[in-house]
């Protein structure tokens, strides 16, 4: 949600704030803008839409020369999508403006601040908090940067990363954070400051992440890091582990088809090193310290939102199943604010891709506040969830840029079965049980393969199908999951109308909108709730509707029931989603692409969301 990035040191900022912004961009696409600071002093440029859109406004280079400057890519929270609420806010309008500010988050308390500023005689010009809080910023400004954004932070609620400037102090850079990400980029005499990693390793990786209430004052060859009280910090720098080539396009014409494509290889990073066939085991270093605790514990919460709440909830079914724990899932949004029981002997798993999603990390706090035992299944190395949690197991399937979430999915089912596997071990599951799951998942690649290689056919089918403005996803036991994460995927980017529901409760109100406008997908694997489904197509089918099923490949019987098959290989239960969501992923990129949409930058949305 927005990103921001700042630089400093002897270059030019403009191009470097320029290329990060486009890496950022994934963020929120609603509006761009810029601010640089050169002796002539401070210029700003802004516009609706997106970072292409702002490279008119500042190709006249002379004007934005300077080797400090500030950069934002938004999705609005406060205030409609216009120029004026776009960042940079200033803290008055005169010309240079005292200070200036790009900030990711939401300031809770700006209607109390705004009016308190007014009492004083500011003027504000946005409808945005941001505004609020570059003019507070301005209020206590006394020549003195760090100082003032100290002061000011002590004031607000809610979440911030900031980067400030001020053309009184023309070397001068200093960020914030709380609750957004924030990470420090440290190069020779210079620092590029940034939501995430993507925009920074092309200059370094050397780096850190900025401390919930900490601000950093930087000048071209130094930094300071301080508490809000002013007392020093010293960060933890670390080499940033990132490809440049994991976050190029490389000859695709999306993100997301890239990022489906990459699945074998995603899955394959995921279990290296993690399953030892030979001994029967499955190795997860973040989690063996609490061997003890995991397998004595009464219940697991999965808590997620989104497609990483449909892997929460197969979590819960492999839990159960493999592990013989009672699990539950809750929405993270949901469980944050209904005091929720976590008793001695729960562990609450957080799951999610960027783990920053505000949620699902306040549902974290609030559970690891009652006690209870904190995991997090999450893919970004060094995010606020995979810090705050007690412990946890990396997805590992490299960045995921495009805002529908795809390999994600696949690593947060996979590393939940090898949570269960090696929970299971501890308790009732045998060797014999456990090596022959490893086995399974060993041979998910190559299953994955076999799927993908069926995209041209299953873009065949979907043009079929594609002025149809209302789809259903059903789906038993763990593929039910499965049909609302199809669901999710269509509607996210094509903007069709799709539900998914367990397919026994058609019956029970859906199945009045069946007719031959509205196509009706089955995931309708083999598996031990195979016979139920078939007869929920069939049921679909007496009433005229038209029925696409993903099948396990042979499956003759299905075939012949079906307008539309997508085969999937045969595997264990417990693994199916990871194999029945491939082809409904293509599905939804197809549509999309056929309905002419954005698919990697959808409307509305972002890839993070950071606020609530
Ligand atoms: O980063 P997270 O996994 O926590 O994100 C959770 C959801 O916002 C995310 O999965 C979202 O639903 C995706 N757009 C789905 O494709």
């Amino acid at each position: 949600m927005c990103g921001i990035i700042a630089y400093i040191g002897a270059r030019d900022a403009l191009p470097i704030l320029l290329e990060g912004l486009k890496r950022l961009e994934y963020r929120g696409y609603d509006s761009a803008g810029v601010a640089t600071l050169d002796a002539g002093g401070l210029n700003v440029a802004r516009t609706v839409g997106r970072v292409h859109d702002l490279v008119p406004k500042v190709s006249d280079g002379s004007r934005f020369s300077g080797t400090l400057g500030i950069a934002h890519t938004r999705w609005a929270t406060h205030g409609g999508v216009t120029e004026d609420n776009a960042h940079p806010q200033r803290s008055d309008q005169s010309e240079g403006g005292v200070v200036t500010i790009v900030h990711n988050g939401i300031i809770e308390n700006h209607a109390t601040i705004k009016k308190w500023l007014e009492g004083k005689g500011h003027e504000f010009r946005s409808e945005t908090d941001t505004e609020v809080l570059a003019h507070l910023i301005g209020e206590f400004y006394e020549g003195d940067l760090e100082q003032a954004v100290q002061a000011a932070l002590k004031e607000v609620t809610g979440a911030y990363a900031i980067a400030a400037i001020s053309a009184r102090e023309p070397d001068c850079l200093v960020v914030a954070r709380k609750g957004s990400p924030l990470i420090v980029g440290i190069g020779s005499d210079e620092f590029v400051v940034a939501s995430d990693s993507s925009a920074i390793v092309a200059h370094t990786r050397q780096a850190f992440s900025l401390d919930d209430y900490t601000v950093a004052r930087i000048t071209p060859g130094d930094i300071r890091t301080t508490t809000l009280e002013n007392v020093v910090v010293t960060p933890q720098v670390q080499e940033l582990e990132f490809d440049l080539g994991q976050i190029e396009l490389g000859g695709y014409d999306h993100y997301m088809i890239k990022e489906i494509f990459e699945q074998p290889e995603a899955l394959r990073r995921c279990t290296q090193g993690r399953l030892d066939l030979r001994d029967g085991r499955i190795v997860l270093g973040g989690i063996s310290e609490f061997v003890r605790e995991l397998s004595t514990a009464s219940r697991f919460v999965f808590v997620g939102q989104g497609t990483a709440l449909h892997a929460c909830m197969v979590g819960k079914y492999l839990l159960e199943k493999i592990a013989n724990i009672p699990a539950t899932v809750e929405f993270a949004s949901e469980f944050r604010y209904r005091n929720p029981i976590v008793e001695p002997g729960t562990v609450v798993v957080a799951i999610s891709q960027s783990g920053e999603t505000a949620d699902t990390l306040a549902a974290l706090e609030e559970a690891k506040q009652k006690g209870g035992l904190t995991l997090g299944l999450v893919n970004v190395v060094g995010s606020s969830i995979a810090r705050k949690t007690d412990a946890g197991i990396y997805l590992r399937v490299g960045p995921e840029i495009g805002v529908a979430s795809t390999k994600a999915f696949l690593g947060q089912v996979l590393v939940s079965v090898m949570l269960a596997g090696f929970v299971g071990r501890c308790r009732f599951f045998s060797q014999e049980q456990l090596k022959s799951l490893m086995l399974a998942l060993d041979s998910l690649p190559e299953k994955v393969e076999r799927i993908l290689s069926q995209s041209e056919e299953i873009r065949e089918a979907t043009a079929r199908y594609i002025d149809r403005e209302n789809w259903l996803f059903l789906g038993r036991g763990i593929n039910y999951p499965v049909a609302l994460e199809g669901a999710l995927k269509l509607k996210e980017i094509s903007y069709i109308h799709a539900e998914g529901m367990p397919a026994a409760e058609m019956k029970h109100g859906p199945i009045a909108l069946i007719d031959q406008g509205m196509p009706t997908v089955f995931v309708a694997t083999r598996n031990s709730q195979y016979r139920k489904v078939l007869s929920n197509i069939e049921e679909v089918r007496s009433r005229g509707g038209h029925v696409i099923a993903v099948a396990t490949e042979g499956d003759t019987e299905i075939e012949s029931l079906c307008q539309e098959v997508f085969w999937v290989p045969d595997v264990n239960e417990a693994l199916q989603p990871i194999l029945t969501s491939v082809p409904l992923q293509l599905l939804a990129y197809h549509a999309a692409v056929m309905r002419g949409k954005d698919v990697d930058k959808p409307r509305n949305l972002a890839k993070s969301v950071t606020v609530e």
